[in-house]
């Protein structure tokens, strides 16, 4: 009965514990809704019955309390608010320690990503990860730079991701399906662009699809290649990469390089391989016009490879003649 009730307002449960997190949810509403139906209705009726006349009877100034009645509202409150948390307490210790058999995925937050990795087999994602039904998921979360909260409303959990701590949430899926992921922590601007997408898969699907990602690693050779890869997990959160893209989080990339460029301070320069170096090392030293000269955070990128490949993505998007506007 109570699982029907919630699903009235809430969203599909797809973890092992989430029906009892609802059911507990639902319990406390109704006990919530049983008191506050009972205060307001006695309210209501002595207000009536004992509602002033000018030729009723006096109210009795000295009068005394029911020991009997005291005690036992007492005693009823205080059983209702430990079943509560016995209740609560259980469910939550259960949220709370993953089983021993599960699969750990590292989570990664940054403004404004999820990315993902799998340190079994050395595959890394971001926006969407996939997970087999039916087996438990640890998640070890944490942040790179400012405090996100990963929140998964159809598992009924949700946890923060810190910078410089790692966090731990797990959950096991008991069917298939995509189900939204959100950041519920404000973060910044791009903060409710911040989403991802749990794919919830049967054991084979899920096994092709580590084995996909396997030969999809050892293919990508190019500098633009490796660029897009990383690109796609640490930069596309921000920065828009198609054709008259409309303002993003911050500028868009396409066809910059080679163009010439307003900063906030009113100085032109060229955006050439330099300029995009400093701006990934040094994001606050040369901001273009319009945009907020403490937007993106320093260090996303700290490995020179990383940084020259994504340098090698940008110059190929679009990539246009010098002196051209
Ligand atoms: Cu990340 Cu809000």
């Amino acid at each position: 009965m109570m699982n029907r009730i919630s699903k009235l307002f809430m969203p599909p449960v797809v973890s092992t514990y989430g029906e009892n997190v609802d059911a507990l949810f639902t319990f406390i509403l109704l006990i919530s809704l049983v008191a506050f139906v009972a205060v307001l209705g006695c309210i209501v009726f002595f207000v009536i019955k004992y509602r002033y006349r000018p030729n009723g009877p006096k109210a009795d100034v000295s009068f005394t309390h029911s020991t009997k009645m005291e005690v036992s509202w007492t005693l009823a409150t205080l059983a209702v608010v430990l079943f509560i948390f016995g209740w609560g307490f259980k469910t939550f210790i259960t949220i709370l320690v993953p089983p021993k058999n599960s699969m750990i995925i590292e989570v990664s937050a940054s403004q404004y990503d999820w990315s993902f990795y799998y340190p079994e087999s050395g595959v890394q994602t971001s926006g969407e990860f996939y997970v087999p039904v039916g087996r438990p998921v640890e998640l070890r979360i944490q942040s790179k730079d400012v405090v996100h909260s990963f929140w998964a409303p159809n598992l009924r959990t949700k946890m923060d991701a810190i910078p410089k701590k790692i966090n731990v949430m797990w959950f096991q899926l008991t069917q298939t399906g995509e189900f939204p992921v959100y950041c519920n922590e404000y973060c910044g601007q791009g903060h409710s662009t911040m989403r991802a997408k749990i794919m919830g898969v049967s054991q084979q699907k899920f096994d092709d699809w580590i084995k996909q990602k396997i030969a999809e690693m050892k293919a990508i050779s190019t500098p633009e290649a490796k660029g897009q890869k990383i690109f796609s997990m640490v930069c596309k959160g921000c920065h828009s990469i198609q054709p008259n893209a409309a303002p993003s989080v911050g500028p868009s990339l396409y066809g910059i390089y080679n163009t010439e460029v307003e900063l906030t301070n009113g100085e032109k320069v060229l955006i050439n391989e330099a300029y995009l170096k400093k701006s990934i090392q040094d994001p606050w030293s040369q901001v273009v016009k319009g945009y907020p000269t403490r937007g993106m955070p320093p260090g996303l990128l700290t490995n020179d490879s990383d940084i020259s490949n994504v340098i090698s993505y940008i110059k190929s998007l679009g990539n246009q003649q010098p002196g051209a506007k």
